[in-house]
């Protein structure tokens, strides 16, 4: 079998990290090979450009942040991903391009087609097997990271941010449904771990 590589996307308050424990605990369960990595990051590059990104005292210009993102992410890709992939790992990786349309186009209204220049540069048609959108109400959200003590660049950011960050996810996983699933996080958690559990399985051919 191929090697995939899966991304987990969605905006900040989405429920991320409690949803990448089970898709940990499925591909335990299945015994599959699988590497677990997130952007911006993944590497020693991409995590010091990372400390860059959300260090809320860097003062950084849209298109400069931007081109961190796919600074970091062609690292992440030539040294991690693609060689994990090659190897025959699976790659689950928490955020990928998605996000660059979605903060940098959608929040930080960069013009979609200049990213999809970088995208297309970095990546030459390189794209996920699949990417589990975290679909969530921007007010529970909001109250999510309203918790966090110490926020980072992104997440003081305004609603009117990320109702236009959440509209990119959205707008983008409808022009390629079989790509992208999209899981509707406002659910209980047993519901939403239920669709994250068959998306996989279906991915992998485990179920019709
Ligand atoms: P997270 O690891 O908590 O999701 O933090 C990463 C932050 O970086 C999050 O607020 C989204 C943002 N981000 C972008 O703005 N563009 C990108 O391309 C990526 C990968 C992340």
């Amino acid at each position: 079998m191929k090697a995939k590589f899966i991304t987990l996307d969605g905006i900040d308050g989405a429920g991320k990290s409690t949803n990448l424990e089970t898709i940990r605990l499925w591909f335990e369960q299945h015994q599959l090979p699988v590497l677990f990595t997130r952007e911006p990051g993944g590497t020693a590059v991409g995590e010091a450009l990372r400390t860059i990104l959300l260090d809320s005292h860097s003062q950084l210009n849209a298109r400069t942040e931007t081109l961190l993102m796919f600074a970091a992410r062609q690292q992440h890709l030539d040294t991690v991903i693609k060689p994990a992939l090659a190897a025959g790992k699976h790659v689950v990786s928490d955020r990928f391009t998605d996000a660059t349309f979605a903060y940098q186009g959608g929040g930080r209204e960069i013009p979609l087609s200049d990213i999809a220049i970088l995208e297309n540069w970095v990546q030459h048609g390189f794209c996920p097997d699949m990417t589990l959108l975290l679909d969530i109400s921007l007010s529970v959200a909001q109250q999510r990271v309203a918790q966090h003590s110490d926020p980072d660049r992104f997440e003081q950011l305004d609603s009117a941010f990320f109702e236009r960050t959440r509209k990119i996810y959205l707008d983008r996983a409808a022009t390629a449904p079989q790509r992208y699933h999209i899981i509707n996080s406002n659910q209980p958690l047993a519901e939403v771990a239920a669709q994250i559990n068959q998306s996989l399985s279906q991915l992998f051919g485990y179920t019709a």
